[in-house]
């Protein structure tokens, strides 16, 4: 490339100051090992008079990311605006098109419209990087994209958020309530104002559906990755889980099967001995299963605005170096339909927590309901009625609800949940059972 590349910075928020900042201190270090010069000739963003924490005098300003993705004075157009459609997608499909190079780390539109625009980056012949869009500071794109290319990957796996891994951490040090826990991580800033994108799992789904992609050598396919969040978690089951020898993560999991794919999100125990139960607070974890490598597994920060930003010039300094690659690995022509696995077809073992009523019967029902579905049970706990284990309302009354907590041998998610349903018509238990996967990770 030229003596200096010239970037274009769209969106000057935690990412984009992030990358302002980096780019100002370590200026030397990138030029060398670039290359060439890296400046920023212009930036953008809705509010110039915004106090940003730092002189941005010296950048040219654009009050239109659009003008900026297509100005003749850039070279490479870095989005770092985010949303999965609206201002981002139209300014770097106008930088694809015009012939610049994008760098962005914007996991929500490239979960849903990666193919189009890889497409089109490949017809301008310029690149389309991506390493921030998943698990922010850890390399897993780029170790996908060209260290494990002589693998067949079998699965790719991970903890992807850092606010729910946050709160699973806490509620499992303070014995807290999911909601609580929620708002000390708002106060704390480790949770956004609003919160539903993480915690109901979207966010690492949209990691997830890009990895997939990576990992498969097929289409991104966000509409097919199954999602449960963290919601549902109580304190109750996160003391069954350690008593039980697990800890709960909310992964993220795409695994190759006979009949096709699945990708999932979902609340999960692993074993206590597993390097992902030893993930803990903010910090993320991606792991590849390939038939030569065996693990890899890369464990870092997946957000904020340094690690994000370390992502970005990674990305930056390669397209400077002259590594263009395809933005998934194949050409995206030669990309292949996703072929999805029915998730009632996957097979695991099961956490199950019922609150039952002390009533004679109860429990030789349930025990029959598993039975119909051939479910065996590798370890039954029951406690007594008004048991002293948190959230659990009822407390030592006749006929009060005691928890009952089952973890079962291998079996199929159709054949749990015919079971549970089951086992709520029939009218033993006084609240919707508890059901968590177990994946021994
Ligand atoms: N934050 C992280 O840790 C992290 C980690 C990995 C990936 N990401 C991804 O990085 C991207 C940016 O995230 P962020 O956290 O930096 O977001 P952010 O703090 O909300 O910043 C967004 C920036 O975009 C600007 N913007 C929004 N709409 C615009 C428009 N129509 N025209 C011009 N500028 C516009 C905003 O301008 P104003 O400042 O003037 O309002 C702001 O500067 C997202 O795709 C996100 O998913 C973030």
């Amino acid at each position: 490339m030229a003596d200096t590349v010239r970037l274009g910075i769209a969106g000057l928020g935690t990412v984009g100051m992030g990358l302002v900042r980096l780019l100002e201190q370590n200026r030397g270090d990138v030029t060398k090992r670039a290359g060439s010069a890296i400046e920023i000739a212009g930036v953008c963003a809705r509010d110039r008079d915004l106090d940003r924490g730092a002189n941005l005098d010296a950048y040219t300003w654009f009050d239109d990311p659009i003008k900026l993705a297509e100005s003749d004075e850039i070279d490479i157009f870095v989005e770092l605006i985010g949303g999965e459609e609206g201002m981002a997608r139209d300014a770097v499909e106008r930088a694809l098109r015009a012939g610049k190079h994008v760098v962005t780390a914007n996991k929500a539109m490239l979960a849903h419209h990666g193919l189009s625009l890889a497409a089109i980056a490949e017809k301008s012949g310029v690149a389309l990087n991506f390493e921030a869009a998943v698990a922010g500071g850890i390399p897993i794109v780029k170790v996908m994209r060209e260290s494990l290319l002589g693998n067949r990957v079998s699965r790719v796996y991970g903890i992807m958020n850092g606010t729910c891994n946050y709160i699973l951490t806490q509620m499992e040090e303070k014995g807290s309530y999911f909601g609580e826990v929620l708002d000390e991580a708002q106060a704390a800033g480790f949770a956004e104002a609003d919160p539903a994108y993480d915690i109901g799992g979207q966010d690492t789904a949209h990691k997830l559906a890009l990895l997939t992609s990576l990992a498969f050598g097929t289409e991104a396919s966000f509409d097919s990755v199954y999602i449960e969040g963290i919601e549902q978690i109580t304190p109750t089951d996160i003391e069954a889980a350690d008593n039980l020898g697990y800890r709960i993560k909310l992964l993220g999991v795409a695994v190759q099967t006979e009949s096709g794919i699945e990708q999932r999100v979902h609340p999960t125990m692993v074993p206590k001995k597993s390097p992902l139960a030893e993930i803990n607070g903010v910090s993320n974890c991606v792991a590849v299963d390939g038939d030569f490598i065996g693990t890899v597994m890369l464990v870092g920060s997946g957000a904020g605005a340094n690690p994000t930003a370390s992502s970005v010039v990674g990305d930056i300094i390669d397209i400077a170096r002259g590594t263009i690659l395809p933005p998934f690995i194949h050409a995206s022509k030669d990309l292949l339909p996703y072929k999805q696995a029915a998730m009632r077809s996957h097979e695991g073992g099961y956490y199950i927590r019922l609150s039952v009523y002390d009533r004679s019967g109860a429990f030789a029902a349930i025990a029959q309901r598993m039975a119909d579905q051939e479910i065996s049970l590798e370890s039954i706990v029951q406690r007594r009625p008004g048991a002293e284990l948190p959230g659990i309302s009822a407390r030592g009354q006749a006929g009060a609800p005691a928890p009952v907590v089952m973890i079962t041998h291998q079996t199929s998610e159709a054949s749990i949940r015919k079971a549970l349903e089951a086992i709520e018509a029939d009218g033993h238990v006084d609240e919707k059972p508890q059901m968590i996967r177990i994946e021994n990770l």
